[in-house]
C-alpha cells in the first residue's frame, strides 16, 4: 500500500553521523566540556542551529550572536574536512542494493534531510541524479521533529504522506515521520529507535522481500 520512499541522509545512506559527532565534540572540548554518546543521540537529525543551542546549554555557556555564527562556521569547516574525499565506496553497506531495486522497479524516492550539506554529499556518493526529489536543510523552516521536511518531500514526489515510507536513524526523524503520518523504518538500535514501525540495525539486515512487501507500484 506504500508507494514512495523518503531517505534521511546522515547515518542512513552514509556514515557521516560519526563525523558530525566528532566535530561537535571537538567544539565542546575547545569550550571546556564534553558530549556523551547519549547526548549525541539527541543531536541526530537536528539542524545545525538547534544542535549548537543544545550543546551550549549542556555546557552552560552563553555566547554572543556573532560568536554563535562563528562557532557554526568552525564546526561545519571541521566537519567538511573530515568528510572530504568521500566517494561511492562510502555508501553504507546494503544501501546500494536497495536503491538499485527501487530504481529498477520504478519506485520513486526522495531525500528528506536536515543537512545543508546534503546535495554535495549526494554528488560525491554519485547518487544525486537517482533521487526524484531532494529536500534538505536549505528548503525547510522547521527542523525535525517537525514533519515539514518529509511533507515537502511527499509533495515533491506527488505521493500522499500516508503512502510514504521514511528511513531514519534519529529519534527526531522517527517522531517527524510519525507526525507526518508516514510509515517509519528505523536504522540503528532498538532501544533508541523504539517508536519506529520497523527497526533494522543497518541496511544489510533489510531483505528486498521486506521492501517488496511494504511497497506497491
Ligand atoms: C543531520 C544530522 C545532524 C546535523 C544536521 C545538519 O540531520 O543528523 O547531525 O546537525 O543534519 O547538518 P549540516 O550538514 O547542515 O550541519
Ligand atoms: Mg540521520
Amino acid at each position: 500500500e506504500y508507494r514512495g520512499i523518503i531517505f534521511d541522509l546522515d547515518g542512513v545512506i552514509v556514515d557521516t553521523a560519526k563525523f558530525h559527532y566528532l566535530a561537535w565534540r571537538k567544539l565542546a572540548n575547545d569550550l571546556g566540556f564534553d558530549i556523551s554518546l547519549e547526548q549525541n543521540e539527541q543531536l541526530k537529525g537536528v539542524s545545525r542551529v538547534h544542535s549548537l543551542e543544545q550543546i551550549l546549554g549542556w555546557g552552560d555557556k552563553t555566547v554572543s550572536k556573532p560568536d554563535f555564527e562563528a562557532l557554526m562556521v568552525t564546526k561545519n569547516e571541521d566537519y567538511l574536512a573530515r568528510i572530504s574525499g568521500m566517494s561511492e565506496e562510502d555508501l553504507l553497506p546494503g544501501v546500494k542494493k536497495v536503491l538499485d531495486f527501487l530504481t529498477e522497479n520504478g519506485i520513486p524516492f526522495s531525500l528528506g534531510s536536515a543537512s545543508k550539506n546534503a546535495r554535495p554529499i549526494l554528488k560525491s556518493l554519485n547518487i544525486y541524479d537517482r533521487f526524484a526529489a531532494i529536500v534538505d536543510g536549505n528548503d525547510v523552516q522547521k527542523a525535525k521533529p517537525d514533519p515539514e521536511v518529509f511533507l515537502i518531500a511527499s509533495e515533491k514526489l506527488s505521493i500522499k504522506p500516508e503512502k510514504c515510507i521514511v528511513f531514519e536513524d534519529s529519534v527526531a526523524g522517527i517522531e517527524a515521520a510519525r507526525r507526518a503520518k508516514m510509515l517509519s523504518v528505523g536504522i540503528g538500535e532498538q532501544e533508541v529507535l523504539k517508536d519506529a514501525d520497523h527497526i533494522f540495525a543497518d541496511f544489510t539486515q533489510i531483505e528486498i522481500d521486506f521492501i517488496k512487501k511494504i511497497v506497491t507500484k
